[in-house]
């Protein structure tokens, strides 16, 4: 961990429903030598209940409604707007159920992260505990990743694996994914801002747009 004199990344979360693993960051982020702080929530879903974490812990919040835009790209542009207008240094996706469009990529190259309730590069996209139950997997676990354009593809910073049980339904095994998930994210998330944004992975060779290692700006 950094010394507290030095000044904390500022996090930007993106979150679309409960929030669970934005509650936990919050939670951790409240300690002197986490290396970052949320400096604002961006919520697309005007019923989330991560909008109620956020005002627990004195976050600011914006609501950006998917309706109120009929293209991905410009629901983008409200969004990077917000985060811009707080500053935000790094972006935390965190139950975000949009696909990030190259406007938000370009804002924030190799600045965002996302977690995935799958051990990628297996069961991309939506439904992924249900994908992972359909295939009859024996472990599955969850990935914390940078987010490149291809969905689910970017370089891997944290995955933790877990088993599969003949009795699992989707909600037994999310349950027990999600216990790993907020093990794994805000440690994850620390990591990468102490690494200086720097990971040894370059993930997928065939979504190698953006270099995997920038200094940090
Ligand atoms: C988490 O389990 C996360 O892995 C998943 O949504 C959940 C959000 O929970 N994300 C995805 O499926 C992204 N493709 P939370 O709102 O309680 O943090």
């Amino acid at each position: 961990m950094i010394p507290e004199s030095v000044n904390k990344v500022r996090i930007g979360v993106l979150a679309s429903g409960s929030g669970s693993n934005f509650g936990v960051i919050a939670q951790q982020a409240q300690a002197p030598n986490y290396p970052g702080e949320i400096v604002v929530l961006v919520c697309n879903q005007a019923q989330a209940q991560a909008r109620e974490r956020a005002r627990h812990w004195g976050i600011p919040e914006h609501l950006i409604a998917n309706r109120d835009y009929a293209h991905r790209e410009d629901h983008d542009r409200a969004v990077v707007a917000a985060l811009q207008q707080q500053r935000v240094e790094l972006v935390v996706m965190a139950g975000w159920m949009r696909v990030a469009t190259p406007v938000l990529l370009a804002a924030y190259p190799e600045r965002i992260l996302n977690i995935h309730p799958s051990l990628l590069p297996s069961f991309r996209g939506m439904h992924a505990v249900q994908q992972a139950l359909n295939y009859g997997v024996k472990i599955s676990g969850c990935t914390v990743h940078i987010v490149r354009l291809e969905v689910d593809s970017g370089p891997i910073l944290a995955q933790a694996a877990i088993p599969v049980y003949p009795a699992d339904t989707v909600t037994s095994l999310q349950q027990r994914i999600q216990i790993e998930e907020h093990r794994i994210y805000p440690e994850a998330i620390a990591q990468y801002i102490q690494d200086g944004y720097r990971v040894e992975s370059v993930g997928s060779p065939t979504n190698g747009a953006i270099p995997a290692t920038l200094d940090q700006q």
